[in-house]
């Protein structure tokens, strides 16, 4: 634990000075090999760059301050670091996971994981009665995202520990879209948090990488590391490098961001083309309550329903000029997709909602680029 907080830790990238040089940007390993000791050992605690690398170890401390973790290991992609705490659970576990989620993993849990022999149970977790039900003796993992994607449904992360603890289950979080500047899930009680390293956490939609941070010691997580080193799943030294360039700008970007959508959701109520705005900053979002306890802002990620169904969203989405038409989330420039042309029919979205992801831009300039792409898709 430290006594800096976590906006002083990211700035500075844990202010390590590099004891060779004297650098104060941490230098980038990539050796893949490493010497071994005259007498056989390895004494630098490093041999070879699939299990590990300095510059990965470099980084993966500063995601562990962020999240007041005991430990973290970064992974290729979120969906690496999603898939590798399952796979270091025994064959035939339970799980239960959030209806409302990433599409990705969601469909990779009804697939794969079942597949695998995995028993995985899809729940409300906005609805504690919901969560009580689906978690049973046998429960080995309650796994949830908030805010969910798309609907930003919102689950109580502390009231859900206290479930999963009482009948010894791990409770991860996949926090990618609150990030550690806006909500800590291991303070509230959960057992592992989640990032998809490649939104906020990196920023500029130039890497691809996930993250896992544990609260303590546990067979679990030495079974995750062991797992991405067995299945060759560690991020690589550059990518590594450049997630904690994009780390070090972390709470400016976040809260620049959660500002500036929280005006554009405020504004967008308004809006005469647009039947819905889904933001868990709003006061009639479903998780307003909970989110005002465990988030210090609301985040950079919201919803529209746009009058006139599906049509008119892909027509809104096709008249829009600043924003990016384009997938992905969580960097400094705005993204606005139709979500259910990518989710397919099993998926909970609405065909008439857009996501937005808001980036770094004026907000009223993202906002007078929507109310132009929405005029002209009702004309
Ligand atoms: C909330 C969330 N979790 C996990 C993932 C998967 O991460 P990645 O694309 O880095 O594999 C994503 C990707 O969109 C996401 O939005």
């Amino acid at each position: 634990m430290t006594r800096w907080k976590a906006r002083t830790l990211a700035a500075q990238a844990l202010g390590t000075i590099d004891p060779t040089t004297r650098a104060v940007v941490p230098p980038l390993h990539m050796s893949t090999t490493f010497i071994r000791d005259p007498d056989n050992q390895y004494r630098s605690g490093y041999s070879y760059g699939r299990p590990d690398n300095a510059t990965v170890r470099q980084t993966e401390s500063l995601v562990a301050a962020l999240e007041n973790a005991h430990d973290a290991a970064l992974f290729g992609s979120g969906m690496a670091a999603a898939t590798a705490i399952v796979l270091a659970l025994p064959q035939g576990a339970h799980i239960v996971a959030s209806q409302v989620m990433y599409w990705a993993f969601r469909n990779w849990l009804a697939g794969d994981a079942t597949r695998f022999g995995y028993r995985v149970t899809f729940a409300d977790t906005t609805d504690l009665a919901a969560v009580r039900d689906a978690v049973g003796h046998d429960t080995a993992l309650v796994y949830i995202e908030t805010p969910g994607n798309p609907l930003w449904a919102i689950s109580d992360i502390a009231a859900i520990a206290e479930i999963a603890q009482g009948t010894g289950a791990t409770l991860a979080v996949d926090s990618t879209v609150a990030t550690p500047i806006l909500t800590q899930p291991l303070r509230l009680g959960a057992d592992l948090v989640m990032h998809s390293a490649t939104k906020y956490l990196n920023g500029h939609s130039d890497v691809i990488a996930g993250a896992l941070a544990a609260a303590r010691p546990s067979n679990l997580w030495e079974q995750i590391k062991s797992v991405r080193a067995r299945h060759g799943a560690i991020l690589g030294p550059f990518e590594a490098w450049l997630l904690q360039r994009g780390l070090r700008t972390l709470a400016m970007r976040v809260t620049t961001q959660s500002e500036s959508a929280t005006r554009i959701a405020e504004q967008l109520m308004m809006h005469p083309h647009i039947a819905g705005v889904l933001y868990p900053g709003l006061p009639h979002h479903p998780g307003h309550a909970i989110a005002a306890r465990q988030m210090s802002r609301y985040g950079g990620m919201l919803s529209i329903r746009v009058k006139g169904g599906e049509s008119c969203a892909i027509a809104t989405a096709a008249n829009i000029e600043l924003w990016k038409r384009a997938t992905s989330l969580g960097g400094v420039e705005s993204l606005i997709e139709h979500r259910a042309s990518v989710e397919g029919p099993d998926s909970p979205c609405p065909a008439d909602l857009l996501r937005l992801s808001v980036g770094l831009e004026d907000p009223d300039d993202l906002l007078g680029d929507l109310d132009q792409a929405l005029r002209a898709a009702h004309r």
